[in-house]
């Protein structure tokens, strides 16, 4: 099949571009001590995280509970939800989940613990713990390394739980445009973290692992030389939010669709806010310029657009972001130039839970 043959709104990614991506995170932490733990909500697709298992990362990463699931039916052995899961309904189905593959999960809070360690205790599995530290971002995590010393020591008092290291995101500084400014941030909190990791040890608790990092932070991560683990997700696919960072990977992932109605001024195209993520702006355009972009439902709107493109025609989007707009979709098509050559099934697509 020719991709003019794809029925839109559809998503539709580039293989080579997807390869030469993947390729180049893999030189990027060739040599360092960073090693890749790819974030799995960019893509959702279980067959992609198993090709990123065997291409070298050591596992993944995941927000949710029931993309840890997805993982685990996978095939993926090493799995690391970055979040935390305090409801007791779904401590009992993580603490099965830890019989299952080699499972971490992010804590901030002593109570907890205490019911992650009694639930694996009862499951009889390991649950394996990062203490998550807040630098700057603001959403989860333990203020001062007090904290993170007294959660440490909380862990241990539990057979079946152990404590790994530290989990450290950063989200605050991946989008930041200013090169010099997300270094010079990125590098404040290399000062922070190795204040903590010194801390610890002089209070007899090891660090084995420091978790974090983006697609918007890789490169400092690389060189660097503190985080062990390097939780990018968009790298692959990246979007129109990253594309200006001036990191080293390109657009595989777009949006196709259809124009439907096209005026003197304006076009009308078949996507809108339900096929393609806006939580980080607009799409952006691969031909042709717009003065405005906007969106609803089941539209976008291009105004004053230059492209040649009428009624009937194809037109490809960048996603603003790919995480969100992934998540709107069954499927990927999976293209090397104008022909349609797989489909990736999104596995994990609404998998919120
Ligand atoms: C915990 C965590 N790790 C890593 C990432 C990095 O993702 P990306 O590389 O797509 O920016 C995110 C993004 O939201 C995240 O929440």
């Amino acid at each position: 099949m020719k991709i003019s043959g794809i029925s839109t709104p559809a998503l539709i990614l580039d293989v080579n571009i997807l390869k030469a991506n993947a390729e180049k995170m893999g030189q990027l932490l060739k040599g360092t001590k960073l090693q890749l733990r790819p974030h799995y909500k960019s893509h959702k697709c279980a067959a992609l995280a198993a090709w990123q298992v065997r291409s070298g990362a050591i596992g993944m990463t995941c927000a949710k509970l029931s993309e840890a699931e997805d993982l685990c039916d996978a095939g993926i052995e090493d799995i690391l939800l970055a979040n935390q899961v305090t409801d007791m309904v779904k401590i009992r189905r993580l603490a099965d989940l830890a019989g299952n593959c080699r499972l971490t999960i992010c804590v901030d809070n002593a109570e907890n613990i205490k019911a992650l360690g009694i639930a694996a205790a009862n499951c009889g599995n390991t649950v394996h713990c990062l203490v998550e530290y807040d630098i700057g971002m603001g959403r989860c995590g333990v203020d001062t390394k007090e904290e993170v010393l007294a959660l440490a020591k909380k862990i241990a008092e539990y057979e079946s739980l152990t404590f790994d290291g530290i989990q450290a995101y950063a989200g605050h500084l991946s989008h930041m445009e200013d090169p010099v400014q997300r270094k010079e941030s990125t590098a404040a909190n290399y000062a922070r973290l190795t204040e903590l990791i010194a801390y610890l040890k002089e209070n007899g608790v090891e660090v084995a692992t420091v978790s974090g990092g983006s697609t918007g932070t890789s490169t400092i991560k690389a060189a660097e030389g503190l985080y062990t683990e390097l939780q990018a997700g968009s790298y692959l696919f990246m979007d129109a939010t990253y594309r200006n960072l001036g990191l080293p990977f390109e657009n595989s992932l777009f949006l196709l669709t259809t124009v439907v109605s096209r005026g003197a001024n304006r076009v009308m195209l078949d996507a809108g806010v339900k096929t393609c993520g806006m939580d980080q702006g607009e799409p952006a355009l691969v031909t042709g310029t717009a003065q405005r972009i906007a969106a609803n439902e089941e539209h976008i709107q291009l105004h004053g657009y230059t492209g040649s493109e009428t009624v009937g025609d194809q037109l490809r989007l960048i996603p603003g972001h790919c995480c969100s707009t992934v998540n709107l979709h069954d499927k990927i098509y999976l293209v090397d130039g104008e022909k349609v050559v797989g489909r990736l099934l999104i596995t994990a697509r609404k998998m919120g839970r």
